[in-house]
C-alpha cells in the first residue's frame, strides 16, 4: 500500500516511448505531487536527457536495486519487461501501475479505470494493471448505461491509430506517406502491409478462434472491469492510418429500453463530452479534434431500429492519454487520495 506523504518519488519505465513520454507530460500537466522523477528505458537510451518541470533528467537502465526508495512506478516498456521487473519493483515496496498486457487478467491483480471501478484499488498487492487502450474508452461509456438498464450484448468495431503500436509505427506511417507522395518505394517493417492510405483488420496476433488478441482483450477485460461475466461482447479491431486517437463504433443491446436522449443525459451527467445530435450541424467527434484531450467523446447516439432495445454510438478518445498515460496517472492520483 502507498504510504501517505506530501510528495512522492515516481518512476516512469519506458520513458522514451510513445506512452512513457506522455506519462512524463501528464505528471507535469496534472501537478502530480512528484518529489523526484526517475526515468528508465533500454540500454539504447541510457544517459539520454528528458525534461520534467524545467529540470533535465537522465534516462537510466533498470537494475535489481533501482526501485529502492521509489514510491510509485508507471510501467510502459512492454509485457516482457513488466513480467521481469514489476515484481522486482513491488518487492522493493513500490506500487506499480502497469500499462502492458502482462498482468491484466491475473486474478491477483486489479484492472482499473478510475471512473469505473476505483474500489478495486483497495485489494492490490503491489501491482495494478492499466487496461488496453481500446477497452478503457469503451468501458467509461458502457458503465453508466450498464448501471441504468443492464447491458446484454455489445458489438464493437474499432478504428485504431498507429500510435497504439508505439513510436516505430508512428514513424512508419509518416515515412510511407512521404515516400508514396514522392513516388518512392515503401517499406513495411511494423505492419505486414502498407498502412498509409490503407486499413488493416488486424491488431496483435491471431488466435485459434479466428479473433485477434486485441479483440479478445476487449472481451475479457470488459468483463473483469465491470465485474460482470454475463455481458456478451464481440469485437473487430482495425488499424487505420491515423496518428492519434482510437475511434469505436458501438452497438449495445440492453435489458430495459433506453432512448438516445436518455443515453445523452446519462453520459453528460457522468461528465463525458457529448457532441450534439443536431444533424444539420455535422457534429460528431473525430480523431484530429480529440488528439491531446483527456475526455472520452461520444457522438452519433441513435436507436438501433433493427432490434427491440438497441443503441448505436461512436466514441473517440486519445489512446496515448485516456487509453494509456492519463489512466495510469489517474490511478496514481487515486492511490494518493486513498493513502
Ligand atoms: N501506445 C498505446 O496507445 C498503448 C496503450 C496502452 C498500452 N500500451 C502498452 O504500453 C507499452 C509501451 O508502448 P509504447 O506504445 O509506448 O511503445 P514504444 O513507443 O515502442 O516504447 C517502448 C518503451 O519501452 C522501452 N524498452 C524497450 N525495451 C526495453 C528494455 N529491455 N528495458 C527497458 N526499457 C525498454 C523503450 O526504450 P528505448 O527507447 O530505449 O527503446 C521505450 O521507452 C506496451 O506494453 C504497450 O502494449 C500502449
Amino acid at each position: 500500500m502507498l504510504k501517505r506523504k506530501g510528495t512522492y518519488v515516481v518512476a516512469v519505465v519506458g520513458a522514451t516511448g510513445a506512452v512513457g513520454n506522455e506519462m512524463v507530460k501528464t505528471l507535469e500537466q496534472r501537478f502530480f505531487p512528484v518529489d523526484k522523477l526517475r526515468l528508465f528505458a533500454s540500454e539504447r537510451s541510457e544517459g539520454k536527457i528528458m525534461e520534467f518541470r524545467d529540470t533535465e533528467i537522465p534516462v537510466e537502465v533498470m537494475k535489481e536495486d533501482s526501485f529502492k526508495g521509489i514510491d510509485i512506478a508507471l510501467f510502459s516498456a512492454g509485457a516482457e519487461r513488466s513480467k521481469t521487473w514489476a515484481p522486482v519493483a513491488a518487492k522493493s515496496g513500490c506500487v506499480v501501475v502497469d500499462n502492458s498486457s502482462q498482468w491484466r487478467m491475473d486474478p491477483e491483480v486489479p484492472l482499473v479505470v478510475p471512473e469505473v471501478n476505483p474500489y478495486d484499488l483497495k485489494w492490490h498487492k503491489g501491482i495494478i494493471a492499466n487496461p488496453n487502450c481500446s477497452t478503457i474508452q469503451m468501458v467509461v461509456v458502457l458503465k453508466p448505461v450498464h448501471d441504468a438498464v443492464r447491458i446484454k450484448r455489445v458489438v464493437v468495431t474499432t478504428f485504431q491509430a498507429v500510435s497504439g503500436t508505439g513510436q516505430k509505427a508512428i514513424d512508419e506511417l509518416l515515412q510511407q506517406t512521404t515516400d508514396l507522395l514522392n513516388f518512392k518505394e515503401i517499406k513495411c517493417n511494423v505492419y505486414p502491409y502498407q498502412i498509409a492510405f490503407n486499413v488493416l483488420p488486424h491488431i496483435d496476433k491471431f488466435l485459434e478462434n479466428g479473433y485477434t488478441k486485441e479483440e479478445m482483450k476487449m472481451v475479457n477485460e470488459t468483463k473483469k472491469i465491470l465485474g460482470d461475466n454475463s455481458i456478451r461482447l464481440t469485437a473487430t479491431t482495425v488499424r487505420v492510418p491515423v496518428f492519434r486517437c482510437h475511434s469505436e463504433s458501438l452497438n449495445i443491446e440492453t435489458e430495459k429500453k433506453i432512448t438516445p436522449d436518455e443515453v445523452r443525459a446519462l453520459l453528460s451527467a457522468a461528465l463525458f463530452v457529448i457532441d450534439s445530435a443536431a444533424p444539420e450541424k455535422n457534429l460528431y467527434p473525430i480523431p484530429i479534434n480529440v488528439a491531446g484531450r483527456d475526455e472520452t467523446y461520444v457522438g452519433r447516439i441513435r436507436e438501433d431500429e433493427s432490434m427491440e432495445n438497441g443503441i448505436n454510438m461512436w466514441i473517440v478518445a486519445d489512446n496515448l492519454r485516456k487509453g494509456a498515460a492519463l489512466n495510469a496517472v489517474q490511478i496514481a492520483e487515486k492511490l494518493v487520495e486513498m493513502a
